[in-house]
């Protein structure tokens, strides 16, 4: 079988989409520089390499490896990061993600798929649920990144003949999920609740977001990996949102992780965050169009979850 290569594939979606290849029965290698992402949550069977995607040896990798797909997750994910530190933002979304388009071009992979953000790009949007169209306007440096690595993208598939696509996720959640990060709500709400704290919500709580689980971002991956794309005449031809459409708030989010854990959460009012986005919610029509539906209900996907979270 072909050859894929994950980067990001130590971190928290990265992880489940390499062990998805693996179980495609695609020979799957991983690189990541673990700086967030972890060892065991590499899947077993998996060959892995421990590089940044900005190290040389990364074009060396591709041309010997002669990947069929590369299929791209490292990354600077932090909002917060990216505006006390733009440049190091960039150094990765940008000068990592040319690295690998650079070989990917020379080295004959047949397709490309990069992680975007449709939480960033859209900035705040005035269509919800919001579908690829929409105006770009990212409001951080990494909504800016995201949103430029696209472009890149439709710059190589035009000039170079690269093919790709562009998924855009909502908010991704799901085992192995960061608790200790600034993202993830789900997971930090989690661990909140089996420490027995009280969990922390921002404003009035009324603020929504779009929860999709890991396992429907797979399925998108997997299905984005053979599917048929006609060649790009626009930016947004292949963009993909990845997404509900569905709106949850964050108080109703606390409330039905309570019912999954059977725990009452005992919530911290705080002042709402400065920039902090009112409302989020992906319309992902066109990846529906190619046969994807999200499968995992938001009760299923928060009892696995929390399930994880507490054995861990
Ligand atoms: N989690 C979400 O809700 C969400 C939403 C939209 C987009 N995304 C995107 O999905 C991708 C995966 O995010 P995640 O939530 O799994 O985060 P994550 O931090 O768990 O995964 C990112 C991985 O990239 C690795 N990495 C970072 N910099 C690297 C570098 N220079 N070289 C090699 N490896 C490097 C990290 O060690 C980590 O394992 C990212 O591109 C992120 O921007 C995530």
């Amino acid at each position: 079988m072909s050859a894929v290569l994950v980067t990001g594939g130590a971190g928290f979606i990265g992880s489940h989409i390499a062990e998805a290849y693996l179980a495609a029965g695609h020979e799957v290698v991983v690189i990541d520089n673990l700086s967030r992402g972890k060892r065991k949550n590499i899947p077993f069977g998996v060959e892995f390499i421990q590089a940044d995607i900005r190290d040389p040896m990364v074009v060396e990798l591709i041309r010997e490896r002669r990947f069929e797909i590369i299929n791209h997750h490292a990354a600077q994910v932090d909002v917060r990061v990216s505006v006390a530190d733009p440049r190091l933002d960039a150094s990765i979304n940008l000068d990592g993600l040319l690295n690998l388009l650079e070989a990917a071009r020379r080295y004959g992979v047949r397709r490309f798929i990069f992680v975007s953000s449709g939480g960033v790009v859209y900035g705040e949007p005035e269509v919800m649920p919001t579908p690829e169209t929409a105006p770009k306007l990212p409001a951080s440096p990494y909504g800016v990144t995201k949103l430029t690595g696209e472009q890149y993208l439709y710059y190589y598939h035009r000039v170079h003949g690269l093919d790709y696509a562009a998924v855009r996720y909502s908010n991704v959640y799901g085992p192995r999920q960061d608790p200790h990060g600034e993202a993830g709500v789900v997971a930090i709400f989690s661990t909140r609740l089996l420490d027995g704290a009280p969990v922390v919500v921002f404003g009035d709580g009324e603020q929504t977001r779009d929860y999709v689980s890991v396992r429907d971002v797979v399925a998108a991956n997997m299905l984005l990996s053979d599917a048929e794309l006609r060649p790009a005449r626009l930016l947004d031809d292949r963009a993909f949102n990845v997404g509900t459409g569905v709106e949850t708030s964050v108080n109703e989010l606390a409330a039905a992780l309570g019912r999954v854990s059977e725990k009452t959460p005992e919530i911290r009012r705080e002042p709402a965050r400065d920039g902090e986005l009112l409302r989020s919610s992906l319309d992902a029509s066109k990846l529906r169009r190619l046969g994807w539906v999200p499968a995992m209900e938001l009760d299923r996907g928060l009892r696995e979850t929390f399930q994880w979270i507490a054995e861990q």
